[in-house]
C-alpha cells in the first residue's frame, strides 16, 4: 500500500503543470541597478545551514525513498547536492521505520553525500524514538516534521486526528539532538500557525506554500476524484506573512513552487535565508538523467549569480538589501492583514 502510493505520487506529480504566478512571486519585482560595480567572480552565494556550508541556500526538498525501485532517485539526489554543495531532504522514513528492509533507499543519501546536510523526514505527529531512528538511518544533521492536513484529508486511508500536534513538536524539538524544521507540504502557512510553531521553540519553519505541488490534486487523482477547488496561501505571502514576525532566531525557509532562479532571488531578497524546490529535480531526473540534473541545477546556480550581479549584490546579506517592490493581490493581501503597514513599507524604504 505505501508502496503503491509512493510511486502514485511521484507519478500524479510529474503530471501536474505548474501554474505560473500561483506561488505569488510575480507579485514581487526586485530594481534593476544599471551600474552594479561587480565582477562575475566576486559574486558569493555561499551560506551557512545546520552548522555546515552549503555553496548556495538552496533545498533539494523532500520526496521519496521506502522501496528498493526509490534508491536510484535518492542515491541521484544525494550525489548532485554532493556536488553542488546544496541542502538535500528524503521523503518520509515511515516506511522504513514500519518495514526496515526498505532503510537503504533512504540511508544510499548519506553514503553518496557523506559531508553534506542531510535531513530526515516524518510526520509531525511521530514518536521521539521513530524520530530518532530517522536520524540515525541517515546520519541527518536535521529532521523535517511534515504538517499535511489537507492531504491526509483528501486521502481515502488519511489520518484524520490532529490534536496535539503542536505539544508533539514541542517535545521533538525539546528533546531531539538535531534541529528541527517544521515544513508545511504545500499548502503554506499564515504569520499565526508560524507564531504558534515558532512560541515551542522551533527555529526553522518551511513554509511549504501554494503554487506547486499540489498533493489535494495528488490524492484525488489517486482515488480517481476531479478535483473541484484547490487551498492554500502562496509561497510568496506564506513567506511575508512569517518574515512579518521579525524573529531574529526563526529562519524561514521558503518553497512551494519555486521553478527558476528569479523566484529563489525574490525569496532570499525578502529576508529567507534558504529556498527549497522539489518537483523540477524530480522530473529532470526521472524524465531525464543524472546528467540533465546536473546541467539543471549547475544553470540554476549560474542564473543565481547573474540576477545578483544584475542588482549590485555581492553576497546574500547584500541582497537582503536590495529595493524591493510588493504589489497586486500579495500586496492587498498584507495591507488586509494589516501587515504591509508596519513591516514592508519599511522594507520598500518608504520610510
Ligand atoms: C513525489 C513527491 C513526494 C513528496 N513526498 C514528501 C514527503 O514524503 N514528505 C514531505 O515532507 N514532503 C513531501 N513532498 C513535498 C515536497 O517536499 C514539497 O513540500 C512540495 O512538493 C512543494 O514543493 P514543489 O512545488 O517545489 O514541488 C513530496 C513532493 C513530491 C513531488
Amino acid at each position: 500500500m505505501r508502496l503503491n502510493r509512493k510511486l502514485e505520487h511521484i507519478e500524479f506529480s510529474l503530471q501536474q503543470k505548474s501554474i505560473e504566478g500561483a506561488n505569488g512571486f510575480n507579485d514581487i519585482t526586485l530594481v534593476h541597478n544599471s551600474l552594479p560595480q561587480l565582477n562575475w567572480e566576486e559574486i558569493d552565494t555561499r551560506c551557512k545551514f545546520l552548522g555546515k556550508n552549503l555553496s548556495v541556500p538552496l533545498l533539494i526538498n523532500a520526496m521519496t525513498g521506502g522501496h528498493k525501485e526509490l534508491e536510484g532517485i535518492n542515491g541521484d539526489l544525494a550525489k548532485v547536492a554532493a556536488t553542488t554543495g546544496v541542502a538535500l531532504a528524503v521523503g518520509s522514513q515511515r516506511a522504513a521505520l514500519e518495514d526496515t528492509s526498505t532503510q537503504y533507499s533512504f540511508s544510499v543519501v548519506r553514503e553518496m553525500n557523506p559531508q553534506g546536510v542531510v535531513l530526515a523526514n516524518l510526520g509531525a505527529d511521530c514518536t521521539l524514538e521513530e524520530a530518532r531512528a530517522a536520524i540515525k538511518m541517515i546520519k541527518a544533521d536535521g529532521l523535517q516534521l511534515h504538517l499535511n492536513a489537507p492531504q491526509e484529508l483528501a486521502m481515502a486511508e488519511g489520518d484524520r486526528k490532529f490534536k496535539g500536534i503542536l505539544e508533539n513538536i514541542h517535545m521533538l524539538n525539546r528533546d531531539l539532538e538535531v534541529p528541527v524544521i517544521v515544513k508545511e507540504v504545500g499548502f503554506g502557512m499564515c504569520r499565526e500557525s508560524i507564531r504558534r510553531i515558532a512560541g515551542v521553540g522551533v527555529s526553522y519553519i518551511d513554509v511549504g506554500g501554494s503554487g506547486g505541488t499540489n498533493f489535494m490534486a495528488i490524492e484525488e487523482a489517486r482515488c480517481g476524484k476531479e478535483t473541484e477547488f484547490s487551498w492554500g496561501i502562496p509561497t510568496a505571502i506564506s513567506s511575508l506573512e512569517g518574515l512579518s514576525l521579525e524573529k531574529k532566531d526563526l529562519n524561514l525557509i521558503a518553497s512551494g513552487g519555486i521553478r527558476h532562479a528569479l523566484d529563489i532571488i525574490k525569496a532570499l531578497a525578502m529576508g529567507c535565508p534558504l529556498v527549497g524546490m522539489a518537483r523540477p529535480f524530480l522530473k529532470v531526473l526521472v524524465e531525464g538523467s543524472y546528467d540533465q540534473l546536473n546541467t539543471y541545477l549547475a544553470d540554476l546556480i549560474s542564473d543565481i549569480h547573474r540576477l545578483m550581479l544584475m542588482l549590485g549584490a555581492r553576497t546574500i546579506k547584500d541582497l537582503q538589501r536590495v529595493p524591493l517592490i510588493i504589489s497586486g493581490n500579495t500586496y492587498h493581501w498584507l495591507c488586509r492583514r494589516g501587515i504591509y503597514v508596519d513591516h514592508y513599507a519599511r522594507r520598500e524604504g518608504i520610510f
